[in-house]
């Protein structure tokens, strides 16, 4: 991609919406570092380098959500939410919650929650020979494993299908929210409300009767983090686990199960090697197609980022996409490359502060579904007969629909 190519002058990030957004990113870093995009009043960070500095700068560059007003905190599910907090209250609520993810907790929720919600799952289309992984699977695992990691029923389907449809009313409403009236304000806020009640009865069972689960755990270690801690600190947490870790797990589950299905190379080395191989493929699906494509941070003073002037309160959108895929940080950037080093040093995760806190759960659920379909669904492919699966999205981005045919089951 050069800068006479036609798509160059096309400086919208909202007209990459749906298609393959790389050769925009591609001709676009190659003029700057960021650049202004007026169709949503941001700079658009587009290199590696400027990407990271400004996610690692707090005090230079804040999280949208240090301005959060009363509406925002009480649909995020209280004040004392990881993403409102600011500072060392966030530093401390980021360390707890991450002690949550140590791999000896993660070696508890693989066995208790992870290997038996994914296997059910595919129990469920296994005799058929054919399957969408997207709308049967993908879309399914997240949210039924943070019910079994909560201790409610996993399996109750219409329980799990209004907990998602309140859950995508407020990402709808929290993505756009300057672009939304009344109507929307006050659907989030039902929904916020209703997803509280829902909470509160296991939040109350497991403080006053703990029991070896996520809740529990929590309400036993609070007391060290948060000063007179309560129910609606609990809420919160509950509440922003569920909303960090699904959507952002199903796409990262789309993409890697498209990759495995359209490159047959790729998907022999992993199927041969579930430890390493497998490890560095899961590092380059999310640094090549991802799952969260960029994030919003604001400048709090005049600064200079890659020998750009940036304005005091001026927006900046870090696309972490564009970033993972920067010729000067990486060889064959636009490659699946198993033996890349230091393959974990993609932002698909965030860098700085606000790194991803559940990025351990979110790599083991992606480790046991790949190795459970690989086991199950001998000579799966996709299905030329369905409609092919399209990159789409733009905030977050996957492949999707995933129609496949596969051979007899185990
Ligand atoms: C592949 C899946 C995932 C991706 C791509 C992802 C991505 C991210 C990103 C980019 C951020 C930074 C947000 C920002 O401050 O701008 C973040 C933060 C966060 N994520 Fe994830 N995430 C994933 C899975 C999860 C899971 C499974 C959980 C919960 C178990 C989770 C919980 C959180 C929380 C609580 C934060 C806020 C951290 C803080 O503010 O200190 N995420 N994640």
């Amino acid at each position: 991609m050069t800068v006479s190519d036609p798509i160059a002058p096309v400086r919208s990030l909202l007209a990459t919406a749906n298609q393959d957004p790389h050769p925009f990113f591609d001709a676009w870093r190659e003029q700057s570092p960021l650049f202004w995009d007026e169709t949503v009043n941001a700079w658009l960070v587009l290199s590696y380098d400027q990407c990271r500095e400004v996610l690692i700068a707090e005090d230079r560059f804040r999280h949208p959500y240090a301005d959060a007003d009363a509406t925002l905190i009480d649909v995020k599910g209280g004040a004392r939410n990881i993403t409102v907090l600011q500072g060392a209250e966030h530093q401390r609520m980021h360390r707890y919650i991450a002690r949550l993810f140590s791999p000896q907790n993660i070696q508890l929720y693989h066995e208790r929650h992870l290997l038996p919600t994914t296997h059910f799952l595919i129990d469920r289309f296994i005799e058929r020979g054919t399957a969408d992984l997207a709308a049967e699977f993908a879309d399914q695992l997240p949210a039924r494993v943070f019910m079994s990691l909560f201790g409610m029923d996993a399996h109750d389907d219409i329980f799990v299908a209004r907990v998602r449809e309140l859950h995508e009313i407020i990402m709808k409403w929290s993505g756009g929210r300057q672009f939304q009236g009344e109507e929307m304000t006050q659907l989030a806020l039902a929904a916020s409300q209703e997803l509280n009640e829902i909470l509160l009865p296991y939040i109350r069972a497991r403080r006053d009767n703990p029991q070896p689960d996520l809740i529990s755990r929590l309400w036993a270690e609070a007391p060290e983090v948060l000063e007179g801690v309560t129910e609606d600190d609990m809420l919160a947490t509950c509440r922003e686990l569920y909303l960090g870790g699904t959507d952002t797990t199903v796409h990262a589950l789309c993409n890697a199960i498209y990759l495995l299905l359209t490159q047959p190379d790729v998907c022999r080395a992993v199927n041969a090697d579930r430890g390493d191989t497998m490890n560095s493929f899961i590092e380059e699906v999310m640094r090549l197609l991802g799952s969260v494509q960029y994030r919003y941070r604001i400048a709090n003073q005049d600064c200079d980022v890659g020998g750009v002037a940036v304005k005091r309160n001026d927006v900046l959108i870090v696309v972490n996409a564009a970033a993972n895929r920067d010729p000067q940080h990486y060889g064959c950037p636009a490659a699946v490359d198993l033996r890349r080093p230091s393959s974990r040093d993609h932002l698909a995760f965030n860098a700085g502060p606000r790194s991803c806190v559940g990025a351990p759960l979110a790599r083991e659920e992606m480790r046991v579904a790949l190795g459970a379909l690989l086991d199950r669904l001998p000579q799966w492919r996709l299905d030329s007969e369905r409609e092919a699966p399209c990159f789409a999205g733009l905030f977050t981005r996957s492949y999707r629909p995933l129609h496949i045919r596969f051979g007899a089951s185990h």
